[in-house]
């Protein structure tokens, strides 16, 4: 029985910020941002966007055409959690109206929960073939204004329906895992903002790749040369790179620099001009590899390795089906990510320091570019979610045609 990725889909924010427009208002060389972590632009959240309304926007697009029926379980996955209790997985179950027979949960550790959360559905959907597993990695990466991890913050999410009747890639279930307690990344509850101490999260991070691939490798026997290309953790493009290289040293690949890049180039274009997603991060990734157009990749073989700080890692493969295309819906991520709007600094600065009131006093945010869902406001310590009717949810033609096409 093959398992895997039935439909996958992205959802980004109507707003982003030119990181020239970073780099001036910083001081700092434009190419350190451009070639030395390889940004170029990145997503921001208005004040009615956040993580629910991201991935509600993203699942809306990969429950096209799936019998509803059959989710029998919703997982979301995030750092950047709206609730201690309540997980977002309800919210999102209710507003793509989703049967009441499902269990709905959230799932966190750093940005790779959603590869624990892809793992636990495969299982899930081995056990019991005839359900699908609708997961939803959402989240928005904050490192504080004027921080070195400012420009490499993002928005974004992806939503992935995993099946015995996989589209899009069917996902092997060995694993190559890796833990260990270290300080390189983490955010206390209460900061709104993560602590990092970046250049050693790049030495764990490499570190836990060389674990895991060596764990991968002797519970499966692969080599490097197995894998066409491949998709790494992305905090920033740069990293991809830096990676591949890493990996591609430590196995003597005997690849020319120029083939190296080829594996891992086509991954890295949506976070260079996203950032970083956190849980989503790898997952844009997949989507930023299955949609060039230059590219057959019927049959191909990918490498796939999750970071998440703290930290924990996996590295695993996954085989593209054939006719993987149909479904993708490329062109309208594509469409999704031209057509966000270019905040000034200052309208940027404005949207990072929007806070929700903590009082529990009614408040309305004001509307901006969203998809199909936004967050009203909160009345009574509660976030108030709503549907934007078809003719105002202009960011994202595509969620505006899935909504014009979901039960009301
Ligand atoms: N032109 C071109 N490249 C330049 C440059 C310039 N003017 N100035 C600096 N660079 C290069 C540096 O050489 C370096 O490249 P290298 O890593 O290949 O050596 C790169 O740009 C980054 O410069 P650095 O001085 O190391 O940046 P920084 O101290 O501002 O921090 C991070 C970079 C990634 C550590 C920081 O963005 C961060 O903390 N990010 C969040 C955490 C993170 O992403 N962790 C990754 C693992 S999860």
């Amino acid at each position: 029985m093959k398992i895997g990725i039935e439909t996958i889909s992205m959802y980004v924010p109507g707003y982003g910020l030119d990181l020239r427009e970073l780099a001036k208002a910083r001081n700092v060389d434009y190419a350190k941002y451009h070639q030395g972590i390889g940004q170029e632009f990145m997503s921001v959240p208005s004040p009615d966007e956040d993580v629910i309304t991201m991935g509600a926007n993203a699942a809306l697009q990969a429950l096209e055409g799936v019998e509803r029926e059959a989710i029998q379980t919703v997982i979301f996955a995030t750092e950047s959690g709206i609730d201690q209790s309540k997980a977002g997985a309800i919210y999102i179950h209710h507003l793509l109206d989703l049967p009441s027979n499902c269990r709905t949960v959230e799932m966190k550790q750093a940005c790779c929960s959603s590869t624990s959360a892809l793992h636990f559905a495969l299982a899930t959907v081995a056990l019991k073939p005839e359900q699908k597993v609708l997961i939803v990695a959402s989240d928005e990466a904050r490192y504080g204004l004027g921080t070195a991890g400012e420009p490499t913050q993002g928005a974004g999410a992806v939503a992935m329906v995993i099946s015995a009747h996989p589209k899009v890639m069917e996902v092997d279930v060995d694993v190559g895992y890796f833990t260990e307690d270290v300080m390189d990344f983490w955010r206390p509850n209460y900061l709104d903002e993560a602590l990092v101490d970046g250049k050693y999260s790049i030495k764990v991070y490499l570190n836990a790749l060389e674990q895991c691939w060596n764990h991968y490798q002797q519970a499966t026997g692969a080599i490097f040369e197995d894998f066409d290309h491949f998709c790494y953790h992305l905090p920033f493009s740069r990293m991809g790179l830096k990676a591949h290289l890493h990996l591609a040293r430590q196995e003597k690949s005997s690849l020319s620099a120029r083939e190296l890049q080829q594996q891992v180039e086509p991954s890295l274009h949506y976070n260079r001009i996203n950032g970083n997603a956190y849980t989503a991060s790898l997952y844009i990734g997949l989507l930023s590899l299955l949609d060039q157009p230059q590219l057959n990749l019927e049959g191909a073989r990918v490498g796939f390795f999750s970071y998440g700080s703290g930290c924990m890692g996996a590295f695993f493969g996954g085989t593209v089906m054939a006719g993987y295309r149909e479904g993708l819906n490329s062109e309208a991520r594509i469409a999704l990510l031209r057509d966000r709007r270019r905040l000034s600094y200052e309208e940027y600065e404005e949207f990072y320091t929007h806070a929700l009131p903590e009082n529990g006093h009614a408040y309305r945010t004001r509307r901006h570019r969203t998809g199909a869902f936004r967050l009203a406001g909160v009345e009574n310590h509660q976030r108030i979610y709503e549907r934007v009717p078809v003719q105002m949810a202009a960011h994202s033609d595509a969620s505006t045609r899935a909504y014009a096409a979901a039960p009301a």
